[in-house]
């Protein structure tokens, strides 16, 4: 049973680890447990009860019960100065929430349900708390749902999805990515201590600069063993997640929307729900962890799920934005013969777009460049045996646009302000259902007149001026309601073109994130493409991101100093495209990449919807490791790699993981069969060099 209620406590219980949270006699809905399943429910335990000396502690005035209670979602109420999940205005002015509860309900289906009803004691405020257990996964999702019952506004300053609680008593490390644009998904880890810790996005996308992803530990947790409480946020806008440890040494970390700049007019009648935030506990290290989000990811929420993703070719780094028919069918012949299976045509094939001066908002075809439309470059493309796919801007707006001169007042703006350009262009406000309209109608238009099999969706500047004149509500409302017009638009076009399959760049991996992968099937990672700097970038993204999600290309950059097999074994790690100056490669290097597209085409289905291991860690050392297994454990693959290291380089060891103990393995340039067990303790002794790498298959030799 999933979902069992005992001794005023609700357990929920996935396959390896149970999460309690139980009504506390002061009527407060508290934290209990989160950790392995317990075998009786009996185990679970109450409330640990704080004292001083034999007194509890309530009982002094400085310590308000909500100080050390664990409450599952905190208002702003009582003598309590721990992060509250929500903050509320009245328009009698009163600041705070005190909320009762009233019920529970538990709903069965595929994913079982526990809704937590509450109250406020005096305003007509009710909140529901979702619980929703994903059994398969070890995953729990929370989210809320605020709704306005009374017959006046309330101002919502604070709409947080979840707090969650270690187990009392640990000290903790606070895992986290962390970078910048041209160097995103950069893993830090530091100590948790006394205070409150924020990472947070306030650039109107979920961000280059950090994401909403967590895992905690307790110091002494490897990828392979240890215990990790593991989370992210389902949310592309602006995000703020706090890690706090309390002077009662609670540790609890808050995510949610940010509440920065935000406030929410809930009108009477009116709901407002929290994006979801996803949370697990595992006791098998951060690799488990990572897989678990992997299978979760693939199985329930890509909107092509495990479909494999095919090998692409785009000319952005070779062309910029010097693309037309002719040129692009040049690069189209030499892709197809290389293997590649899907053409993609980047930034410069729509109306007067000759450089980021321009054009953005008019998604035509310029009829210079391309005299007959696409039509002629997509049929020539089909009949090379490739899908066609196409790069698109929609949210932005270049002041040099029919776009722009029709509507100046759809770009987010001050009217007293200059408004500041980013790249040149300003970003279209898709709070207003006009813009998101217009655009449906746009790419509609675009989608259903030609055969596009794919569109790759960016977003290139972060935001300024963050104005909204006539916003129905609050305007600080932008902020939500803009990633709200951007689902609108994305899914509507999903729905009415549901087999195109669509990549989030945000100049790279400014968007990553749990719910724009409920529109994208893939996310560009970043615009370095350089495999040095791309072996940390992509182990960072691991933590969260399966190997299906993250689009990898083979550039010219990197050339002066790494090999184009090292280059090709990075992007191979991934969904392997390729972005290079084709004209420039030698009959040599159009051999090479035939030769690893073809092996990446076999070894696709290990890579994409297989377990991933990291077996050595870039970010730790200049010798890194990750492989694959099949999920049924009889297929895998290894790839290693060696930055610069200097002579005498002491013998490079990888020990394999994730290999059925029992079942006999080859790997590639080892002459014997051995055991799983066998391999995965003696480990594999690779020869590299400096800047060099292997991808070495492992195949089952057990007999059938
Ligand atoms: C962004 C993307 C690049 C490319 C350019 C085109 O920077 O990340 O891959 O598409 O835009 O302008």
């Amino acid at each position: 049973m999933p979902i069992q209620t005992h001794a005023n406590a609700w357990i929920l219980e996935t396959q390896q680890t149970a999460y309690v949270l139980g009504l506390h006699a002061s009527g407060r809905l508290v934290h209990l447990y989160w950790g392995p399943k317990l075998p009786f429910v009996s185990d679970y335990p109450g409330d640990h009860q704080w004292t001083i000396g034999s007194r509890p502690l309530e009982e002094f005035p400085f310590n308000g019960p909500d100080m050390f209670l664990r409450e599952e979602y905190p208002t702003s109420a009582g003598i309590k100065f721990v992060e509250p999940c929500l903050k509320t205005r009245f328009a009698d002015g009163v600041r705070d929430t005190q909320l009762q509860f009233e019920q529970a309900e538990i709903l069965s289906g595929a994913v079982p349900e526990l809704r937590l009803y509450l109250r406020d004691t005096v305003y007509p405020l009710r909140l529901v708390l979702h619980y929703r257990v994903w059994e398969a996964y070890d995953l729990i999702e929370r989210f809320v749902t605020l709704t306005n019952e009374g017959d006046t506004p309330v101002a919502v300053d604070r709409l947080w999805s979840a707090q969650w609680h270690f187990p009392l008593g640990g000290h903790y490390y606070f895992n986290h990515l962390n970078g910048r644009w041209l160097n995103e998904f950069q893993l830090l880890r530091e100590p948790l201590i006394e205070g409150a810790k924020v990472v947070e996005s306030r650039r109107l996308t979920t961000s280059h600069h950090h994401n909403p992803w967590f895992a905690v530990d307790r110091g002494t947790t490897t990828e392979d063993q240890g215990e990790v409480w593991f989370g992210a946020l389902a949310w592309s806008g602006n995000w703020k997640l706090v890690a706090e440890v309390t002077e009662f040494a609670s540790t609890r970390i808050s995510l949610g929307l940010n509440d920065w700049d935000f406030s929410w007019r809930l009108d009477p009648g009116q709901s407002l729900s929290a994006p979801g935030s996803l949370a697990g506990y595992t006791a098998q290290g951060f690799g488990e962890a990572s897989r678990h989000f992997h299978d979760y990811v693939r199985e329930t929420i890509l909107p092509h799920g495990n479909t494999p993703h095919k090998v692409l070719y785009n000319s952005w780094e070779a062309t910029l934005f010097n693309v037309d028919e002719e040129s692009q069918v040049h690069f189209a012949e030499i892709a197809a013969g290389m293997g590649v299976e899907l053409f993609v045509m980047d930034d410069g094939w729509f109306h007067r777009r000759d450089s980021d001066h321009a054009a953005l908002g008019d998604w035509w075809p310029d009829e210079r460049k391309f005299p007959n439309g696409l039509a002629p470059l997509i049929k020539r493309v089909n009949d090379l045996g490739m899908d066609f796919g196409l790069w698109i801007e929609p949210e932005m707006v270049s002041p040099d646009s029919e776009l722009y001169r029709a509507h100046p007042d759809w770009a987010i703006h001050y009217p007293t302000r200059p408004r500041t350009e980013g790249r040149h262009q300003l970003i279209l406000n898709l709070g207003k259902p006009e813009v998101q309209d217009t655009l449906i109608a746009l790419l509609d238009r675009l989608l259903s007149e030609n055969n596009i099999a794919f569109i790759k969706w960016d977003m290139n500047r972060n935001v300024s001026e963050p104005g909204w004149a006539d916003a129905p509500g609050d305007p600080r409302e932008i902020w939500v309601r803009y990633v709200q017009g951007v689902y609108r638009v994305w899914d509507t076009l999903r729905q009415r073109h549901p087999r195109v399959t669509w990549q989030s760049c945000s100049g790279g991996g400014g968007r990553a994130d749990l719910e724009i992968l409920r529109r994208a099937d893939q996310i560009w990672v970043s615009d370095n493409t350089n495999p040095a700097s791309r072996l940390t970038i992509q182990a960072g993204f691991s933590h969260l991101f399966p190997a299906a999600t993250l689009e990898s290309w083979v550039t010219d950059m990197g050339e002066d100093f790494l090999p184009l097999d090292f280059r090709f074994h990075v992007s191979m790690c991934g969904v392997l495209g390729i972005g290079a100056d084709l004209r420039k490669w030698s009959d040599e290097d159009i051999t090479a990449a035939r030769k690893w597209i073809a092996l990446y085409k076999e070894l696709r289905p290990v890579i994409q919807q297989g377990d991933c291991y990291r077996l050595l860690s870039p970010f730790e050392q200049p010798f890194s490791a990750v492989q694959y297994v099949s999920k049924d454990k009889t297929a895998g693959v290894l790839f290693a790699f060696l930055t610069h290291r200097l002579d005498p380089v002491p013998p490079l060891i990888v020990y394999p993981r994730g290999l059925e103990p029992e079942r006999l393995y080859r790997i590639e340039g080892f002459e014997d069969t051995r055991s799983g067990t066998a391999w995965m303790n003696t480990g594999i002794a690779l020869g590299l060099g400096s800047f060099s790498s292997t991808v070495r298959r492992i195949w089952n030799a057990s007999p059938a």
